[in-house]
């Protein structure tokens, strides 16, 4: 009895402790209720002769105490390891998250958007499906209009006068504005436009517009060219060189066309190496138009203008292909 009590204080020695699964792997080895080792020597204990009991039994307690202080030994040690664990240091500065930003066409149209407030504008919305009669009926487009053509509309319905199309130009929302308020009208419309068009570096199936309509008395084209005069040079600086082109629009009479004058960054000075990059539409509401909305053509007259967002976004930013605005390449658009 004596040699195994030896043995097994020798085993309860030498056991390393050093981690909680060992730790209680320890306890359950040797002090289990069930049947740890010390445990069942000392059950065992009624079988043992009666003259050496009570050595067996104070070798067995003395044992059980080495056991027990193993297990306080290892908790302790094990503690103090746990509050080692490094802890967080609050003083450190936080990390960045990366932070999103405007697309460059919304930047440009909110641009857009607060230049005609400050002129007096206010803001008016319409459906991006629209019908034939909006979108070109009462705009004065004939019926056999190129424009109408399937090359240029996206039809989601077609025949017998019935079309329903995705609105080619914001100007249908000119229509939608007459009918219900009269004037005097002072309002633009931003939105976006869809042209079954071949796509190039120059023009998208879809991109967006800005409507302006001025109706009231005595309104003219010098009115016109005022504002939009004063409209380009707040989004291109004072200097800006614009031109108005003579054009057609059946909507409109006169018409205009407007180019801005964009200079080669190479030779800004040479007026000969720079280019002119069309913007808008314009000119003044034809009567034909009031007919059709019940606006007294006799006693008022209107200007209206469609500029073209993505043209006027890549003229301020130096994109040279409208395509890059639509592709949403995070290396693009984290420059803004
Ligand atoms: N709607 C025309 C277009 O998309 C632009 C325009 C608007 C022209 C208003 C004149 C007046 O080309």
């Amino acid at each position: 009895m004596d040699s195994l009590i030896d043995a097994l204080e020798a085993r309860i020695q030498s056991e390393s402790l050093d981690t909680p699964e060992a730790r209680e792997a320890f306890r359950v080895r040797y002090l289990g209720r069930k049947s740890g080792e010390i445990t069942d020597l000392m059950k065992g204990l009624k079988d043992v002769p009666a003259a050496e009991r009570p050595a067996v039994g104070q070798r067995l307690n003395t044992l059980r105490s080495l056991a027990e202080t193993r297990i306080e030994e290892a908790d302790a040690r094990l503690q103090t390891a746990r509050a080692e664990v490094p802890r967080i240091d609050v003083t450190l500065p936080g990390r960045r998250l990366p932070q999103g930003s405007l697309h460059p066409i919304t930047e440009t149209l909110y641009e857009i958007e607060r230049v005609f407030a400050r002129l007096g504008f206010s803001i008016a919305e319409g459906p991006e499906i629209e019908d034939d009669f909006y979108n070109f009926t009462a705009l004065g487009f004939p019926p056999d209009h190129p424009a109408r053509d399937m090359q240029d509309t996206f039809f989601l319905k077609h025949g017998q006068g019935q079309d329903v199309v995705l609105r080619t130009h914001t100007s249908p929302v000119q229509i939608r504005v007459m009918e219900r308020q009269k004037p005097p009208l002072r309002l633009i419309v931003p939105g976006r436009v869809y042209r079954n068009e071949s796509i190039s570096y120059k023009s998208f199936c879809l991109f967006h517009q800005v409507e302006g309509l001025v109706v009231d008395k005595g309104v003219t084209f010098a009115d016109l060219k005022a504002v939009l005069h004063l409209f380009a040079q707040a989004l291109f600086g004072e200097g800006v060189k614009m031109r108005f082109r003579p054009s057609f629009f059946p909507f409109t009479e006169p018409s205009a066309e407007v180019d801005i004058y964009q200079p080669d960054p190479q030779a800004p000075d040479d007026l000969s190496r720079g280019r002119w990059l069309e913007i808008l539409g314009c000119g003044m509401v034809d009567p034909v138009v009031f007919g059709h909305v019940g606006i007294d053509a006799e006693a008022y007259t209107g200007y209206a203008f469609g500029m073209g967002v993505e043209r006027i976004a890549m003229l301020r930013y130096g994109i040279d292909d409208i395509r890059l605005l639509y592709e949403n390449d995070v290396r693009l658009l984290a420059q803004f």
